[in-house]
């Protein structure tokens, strides 16, 4: 069995790590005790997902519904490498991932995915969908994918735009119980943890700068308020900018809110969103974090050419020392900050998402004539989803009654 993780003796914690998980993920218990444990037999699932107790819980359970999974990490900064171990040494998992590799040992851990030519794919920011369309070859089995996050889907609908897709993709992020709670809830509280265990700055009184108000930014700014913070935030659609300012929060432009932030927070998917010119304007002492999916939000090549100086002050905390003679603070290499900082999101929020991962999944077995393009979610899989969680909270709705059922299928009212 081929692996490259950092140290197997480290499967005993991360055992213990991913039972904890476990607890918070009713969903996925239900999922491995109930669906057909020959449902995935004879697939290879390629998977490039951060390596963490909740992705091994979704790897256990397609496991166990008959998979071969091999996982690579889809980010350098985010495996944890007790749970890699674990899922090595415990359930025979192939796993490629090593937290802190470099972008070199990153990518020859995706390709070692794409060599074993998997039938299936589950991605987190398409970085395995792209290498197999530039290397086609090992494409030739792939019947789907599925893909976990935002940017991810940016990137299939370029490919797709190019007419140059070669197999169906899901994107799991557009089903609403993943983006409205997994990016919302999730990544709202673990980037302020991410900030917290990097920093332990007291965020009561502090102006936090939110680079987008798209779902992560509503949550991270939501929680930000909670806690005592003056949120500014910035957007570049009229409507997002509108929502925030009902929503509370002024809302500026980066050039004026840069010398206004104690802290920065870029969760946007787009690139260079805190520029050069931006961490000039910036107070001495500013922090500044990514929780977006690449990264490219923060400029750290032009914030390196500004610096004299830069010092790892405590992990995943660098002092750039500017020429000018400011200190700015950059988490986690520019990185999810919720990732490399923390723990990532928590497993009761990755229960859905991955619940949505695994029956997409199990869709492509399902529909094996599936056009070659892109497909959000199927609504059936979204309201199973929705009811299966409830039921794990042991939360009840109501249901319509006959007349209700009646009433809003009339139109003349007399
Ligand atoms: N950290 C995590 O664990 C995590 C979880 C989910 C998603 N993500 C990633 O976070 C990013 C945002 O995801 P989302 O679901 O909130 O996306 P979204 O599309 O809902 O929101 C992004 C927002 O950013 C705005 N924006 C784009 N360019 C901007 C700019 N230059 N300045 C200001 N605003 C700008 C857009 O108008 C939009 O409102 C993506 O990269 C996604 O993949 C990260």
């Amino acid at each position: 069995m081929q692996y490259d993780i950092k140290d197997l003796s480290l499967a005993d914690e991360g055992r213990k790590r991913i039972e904890w998980a476990f607890r918070e993920m009713p969903v996925m218990k239900i999922l491995r005790e109930k669906e057909s444990p020959n449902i995935f037999k004879n697939i290879i699932i390629g998977a490039c997902l951060h390596i963490t107790s909740e992705t091994a819980n979704l790897v256990i359970t397609l496991k166990k519904c008959g998979a071969e999974v091999l996982l690579a990490a889809s980010n350098p900064l985010s495996t944890q490498d007790d749970v890699a171990a674990c899922l090595v040494r415990d359930y025979n998992v192939q796993v490629f991932g090593i937290k802190g590799e470099n972008n070199k040992r990153y990518r020859e851990h995706i390709k070692q995915i794409a060599m074993r030519k998997p039938d299936l794919i589950v991605d987190d920011g398409a970085d395995l969908i792209v290498f197999l369309h530039n290397n086609v070859d090992f494409a030739e089995n792939v019947r789907g994918a599925t893909e976990e996050t935002t940017t991810g889907i940016t990137r299939i609908r370029n490919i797709e735009k190019q007419g140059k897709l070669i197999f169906p993709v899901i994107g799991v992020n557009e089903a609403q119980t993943k983006h409205m709670f997994d990016n919302r809830y999730g990544t709202g509280q673990s980037t302020i943890d991410g900030i917290l265990r990097a920093t332990n700055v007291l965020i009561a009184g502090k102006t936090v700068v939110v680079c987008g108000y798209g779902w992560c930014g509503r949550g991270i700014a939501k929680n930000l308020k909670g806690l005592g913070a003056d949120v500014i935030i910035t957007e570049v659609s009229p409507l997002r900018a509108l929502e925030a300012v009902m929503d509370g929060f002024r809302v500026m432009k980066i050039n004026q809110a840069a010398s206004c932030g104690d802290i920065f927070i870029t969760a946007t998917g787009n690139a260079r969103v805190i520029s050069e010119n931006i961490f000039l304007k910036m107070k001495n002492g500013a922090i500044v974090a990514n929780a977006g999916h690449f990264n490219v939000e923060i400029d750290i090549i032009g914030l390196e050419r500004l610096s004299k100086k830069i010092t790892e002050v405590k992990p995943l905390v660098k002092e750039f020392i500017l020429k000018t003679g400011k200190k700015i603070y950059l988490l986690a290499e520019g990185r999810l900050v919720n990732l490399g900082c923390a723990e990532g999101h928590p497993s009761s929020v990755m229960d859905m998402s991955f619940a949505g991962q695994f029956l997409s999944l199990k869709y492509f077995i399902n529909n094996p004539d599936l056009a070659v393009k892109y497909h959000n979610v199927p609504a059936e899989i979204d309201e199973k989803i929705a009811l299966l969680k409830l039921a794990g909270m042991g939360i009840r709705t109501d249901s319509l009654t006959l007349y209700q059922k009646k009433y809003l299928r009339s139109w003349n009212l007399d």
